[in-house]
């Protein structure tokens, strides 16, 4: 989901692309030029400029790691679901969530990276993903507030990747955001059944609308005018919207969902602004954004502690399979002979 992190540095340093080597041989960057400029698809064995595809691959590979770490937070709440019902569609979302991470890593793959060296990039802290999952679920109401506006500002940054110029992200992207409009639908009808219950569930939904709206809408990045790599990104046609242009389309199409919730969004900046045609906001905290990115939000730790330890706990699934395979492989090499 949550490209927020896709758009920042995996590691402390330069925050911007580094230019096209100048030895990049003329004739196959005049090609590749060509292919962005008539909106066409580059493919794993095309030619690309290495900045190009160092930036796919931080880009999907921090994908990737947001999906798997945000299986993390809901899954604290399978065992504790209301319900039968909410138990089986919560453990269908999760389990979808750990699908896309594996089409992500697969597309990063294509690339030239391996899934050992992105895997080793998470756990030893060096590669960042989506800030938002380094917040609580504190109770039920934190997984619907989490399937409608987590999820749903997922789809709005995600629906203009199924158009990216890299061909196996793009492909990627197009199943990921069907099921990622079952996640918000999953979760604001949750909501809406919470809403229609006691005060002291209405009082939740509202508690966790509360803690979350600000975070979600830091999930889009930061700035246009903050946010270097987003021109180069563009152009490459790898990012089709700004920021702020996402950000703002989910401002205006939570507002109304709002409304017929019946919840009110914190933020008494927040209003319809007719010259614009858009709703105006207030000011986003950028610092506590950046001190969650860089390793210091509340759960950071305890979120990489889990997939480290998932990791390890899953080495002899990954030795099992691996002696399968060439056990398979030596008995085909037999019938061959
Ligand atoms: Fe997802
Ligand atoms: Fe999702």
């Amino acid at each position: 989901m949550y490209t927020q992190s896709m758009s920042v540095p995996d590691e402390a340093g330069s925050r911007t692309v580094q230019p096209l080597a100048l030895s990049e041989p003329a004739e196959r960057m005049a090609r590749f030029d060509a292919c962005i400029d008539a909106d066409g698809r580059i493919e794993p064995q095309d030619w690309m400029p290495e900045a190009y595809r160092k930036t796919l691959v931080r880009q999907i590979s921090q994908h990737a790691h947001s999906e798997i770490v945000g299986m993390l937070p809901e899954g604290n709440w399978i065992s504790r679901a209301p319900s039968l019902k909410r138990k089986a569609i919560l453990l269908a979302k999760v389990q979808d969530e750990g699908g896309h991470g594996l089409y992500l890593y697969s597309a990063a793959e294509t690339l030239g990276t391996s899934r050992d060296q992105m895997l080793d990039a998470l756990h030893s802290g060096r590669a960042k993903y989506s800030s938002i999952f380094n917040y609580p679920t504190l109770n039920w109401a934190d997984v619907g507030v989490v399937g409608w506006l987590v999820d749903g500002a997922a789809i709005m940054n995600q629906v203009p990747l199924c158009r990216c110029s890299y061909g196996p992200y793009a492909r990627a992207m197009v199943r990921v955001c069907k099921e990622e409009s079952f996640h918000q639908r999953q979760g604001y009808e949750a909501l809406l059944v919470m809403m229609r219950g006691t005060q002291a569930q209405r009082d939740m939904v509202q508690d966790a609308v509360n803690r979350w709206w600000w975070k979600c809408l830091a999930m889009f990045g930061p700035p246009d005018s903050d946010s270097p790599n987003s021109g180069q990104g563009m152009r490459w046609g790898i990012k089709r919207v700004s920021n702020d242009d996402l950000r703002q389309q989910f401002v205006d199409a939570t507002v109304p969902q709002a409304k017929v919730l019946g919840v009110s969004l914190p933020d008494p900046l927040l209003k319809w602004n007719e010259e614009r045609q858009h709703h105006d906001y207030g000011p986003i905290d950028w610092d506590e954004f950046w001190n969650t990115v860089n390793g210091n939000g509340p759960c950071n730790k305890e979120r990489l502690a889990t997939r480290v330890k998932a990791h390890q706990d899953g080495a002899w699934v990954r030795e099992a399979a691996l002696a399968h395979a060439r056990k398979q492989e030596q008995r085909r090499m037999k019938e061959a002979a």
